[in-house]
């Protein structure tokens, strides 16, 4: 039988455990190729492989925890030797579209402080141009009408996440999603530092310029895309 979505995410997510090594300190990412990855480092731990995890979001902390992975907080984080994560869209240099699990910021945090920056993904979400994905953008609650009316007016058209019951998204730092249709994006930088300059946003998910690897799976097997 055809691997399915699922099988191609495990597959990437295996691959990944390459770029873990005794004693590091490994960023651990969100959404459900993350969730794949976490699972099998656990069992690395089971079996007696020593590293730390940060955790990207609350249920990744969580699902860490009960397979027993010691959990550094970000109080006391330095250095992360290695992010692991999934992403929504892998574009060209290996530009990418994240948060559609709304953990965007603590994410994008994990990320920017990690030596490398693995991507794991199954081969649906590599893209020639960013955009089919509508960006999350993460504001503060109280600025949400303004930085909306101001994201309107730089094309996009922006939307409140709503959580599954029907009320307001809320993020683990307590601010609201915009998931912002934008279009196919020839120049994400622009995009990105457009959106960055609206006072309000906290964080957006464009994660340019910082992966240094993605591995993707597919039929038979994984291939690895570097920037
Ligand atoms: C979480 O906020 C996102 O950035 C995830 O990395 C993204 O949604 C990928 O999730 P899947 O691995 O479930 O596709």
């Amino acid at each position: 039988a055809m691997p399915s979505v699922d099988d191609a995410k495990v597959m990437a997510a295996r691959k990944s455990l390459e770029f873990v090594k005794p004693g590091m300190v490994v960023g651990l990412g969100s959404g459900s190729t993350a969730t794949h990855f976490i699972r099998l480092l656990g069992e690395q731990v089971q079996a007696g492989l020593k590293v730390r995890g940060i955790a990207s979001s609350q249920a990744s902390e969580e699902l860490a925890v009960s397979l027993g992975i010691p959990v550094i907080d970000f109080r006391t984080a330095t250095e992360i030797d290695v992010a692991i994560d999934g992403a929504d869209e892998v574009g060209p240099e290996l530009a990418l579209i994240k948060g559609g699990g709304g953990a965007l910021l603590r994410e994008k945090i994990v990320a920017s402080a990690a030596k490398q920056f693995v991507i794991v993904a199954d081969g649906s979400k590599v893209v020639k141009h960013l955009g089919r994905f509508p960006l999350p953008v993460e504001v503060i609650q109280l600025a949400e009408p303004l930085v909306r009316h101001r994201l309107e007016t730089l094309g996009l058209k922006p939307s409140r996440r709503k959580a599954k019951d029907g009320s307001d998204y809320i993020t683990d730092e307590g601010n609201f999603i915009l998931d912002c249709a934008c279009g196919e994006m020839n120049d994400p930088g622009k995009i990105a530092a457009e959106i960055r300059a609206i006072v309000g946003v906290v964080e957006h998910g464009l994660f340019l310029h910082m992966a240094t690897r993605a591995l993707i799976a597919d039929g038979s097997g994984v291939r690895e895309l570097l920037p």
